[in-house]
């Protein structure tokens, strides 16, 4: 099964993974590939690369939560295949819980109701590892409990057992990937950064690097190209389907060794680095097991490295202009 000629949405195409998702479908020449993003985080200059190599690239400015809106959309770009990326991101939900969790919900509930209406022909829907919550054995399977910390991974859990139960009454042809965290060029700059993106800029202020809490915590850190390219693989897989499936590495960095490589591969190896109250809802570990992924998509995980790390500062560097 293959994007190649078909009519594909991606929501949240202009955010961090989505951008990098529709740069991959570009590869695959889809007839018509439409992106639908409120810009509540996304920008336009995450797109530019795809505007590049696939100018008939359509761009909707529009709340994926809004089913009715949604509908007509799909109906008339006639979307067999959709990428549902969009997403209020965790932070946000810390502030404004009832509004992210109503909008994640909504986002997930939108798309599974217009498959279950015939709309499109195959929804895979992007959960989150954060959806399991701290780590109660390592390597996480899918098999793992979700007992999410924050509102955010509430919202993208319960996301989840909408689409499980849509496809199990109504049948829907849907999928999971659930990626744990990403790294790579493009995650947003402000008070939403990454972990990379907030050390670039702490380097250039000449402040120190906050970490939360200890920095033991653990996380599964995949690079942004490797998750865009098993999300497109899990398409492609019809065995896939009704399943939730981890998109990680199987490997887990801690943040206190993380940001000291960040540092290293910045060549800022020994600027300070203090230590702020815990993040409420924290969770301590994360390390995926990639077990399915490998046995369902032949998915090869790469661990964070020196060279993926370089690439990614480097983005940063040069963007520097953009924060
Ligand atoms: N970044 C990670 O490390 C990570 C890890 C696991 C899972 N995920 C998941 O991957 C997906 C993409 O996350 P990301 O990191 O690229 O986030 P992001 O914030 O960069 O992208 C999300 C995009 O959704 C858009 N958006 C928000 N609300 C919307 C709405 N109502 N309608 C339309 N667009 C809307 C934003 O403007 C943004 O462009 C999400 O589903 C997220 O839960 C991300």
């Amino acid at each position: 099964m293959s994007l190649a000629g078909k009519s594909v949405l991606v929501t949240g195409g202009a955010g961090f993974i989505g951008s990098h998702l529709v740069d991959r479908i570009i590869q695959d020449a889809p007839a018509n590939l439409v992106v639908v993003d409120n810009f509540f985080l996304g920008s336009e200059s995450n797109l530019i690369e795809a505007r590049r190599a696939f100018p008939a690239l359509k761009v909707y400015r529009l709340d994926a939560s809004d089913l009715a809106m949604m509908d007509q959309l799909v109906a008339d770009e006639q979307i067999e295949v959709v990428f549902n990326l969009a997403v209020i991101p965790l932070p946000t939900s810390l502030l404004h819980p009832v509004w992210t969790i109503n909008t994640n919900i909504g986002i997930a509930l939108t798309f599974c109701e217009i498959a279950r209406r015939g709309r499109i022909k195959t929804l895979v829907q992007c959960s989150s590892s954060e959806a399991y919550g701290t780590a109660m054995y390592i390597p996480m399977d899918e098999k793992h409990p979700l007992i999410p910390t924050t509102p955010y991974a509430a919202s993208k859990s319960a996301g989840d057992e909408i689409l499980l139960s849509y496809a199990e009454t109504f049948g829907i042809d849907a999928v999971i990937v659930r990626p744990f965290n990403n790294f790579g060029p493009r995650q947003n700059w402000g008070s939403y950064a990454g972990i990379i993106p907030i050390v670039i800029q702490k380097i250039a202020s000449g402040e120190p690097v906050e970490i939360y809490g200890d920095g033991e915590q653990t996380r599964d850190y995949i690079f942004v190209r490797d998750t865009v390219d098993a999300i497109v693989r899990v398409y492609e897989q019809e065995s896939t389907r009704g399943k939730a499936i981890n998109i990680a590495t199987g490997c887990e960095i801690s943040i206190n060794k993380l940001v000291a490589d960040i540092l290293r591969n910045a060549g800022a190896a020994d600027h300070p680095v203090i230590h702020a109250a815990e993040r409420p809802g924290d969770v301590r570990r994360h390390c995926g097991d990639v077990g399915l992924a490998q046995q369902l998509i032949g998915f090869q995980p790469s661990p964070i490295n020196d060279e993926k790390l370089r690439e990614t500062i480097q983005w940063y560097v040069n963007h520097r202009h953009e924060a």
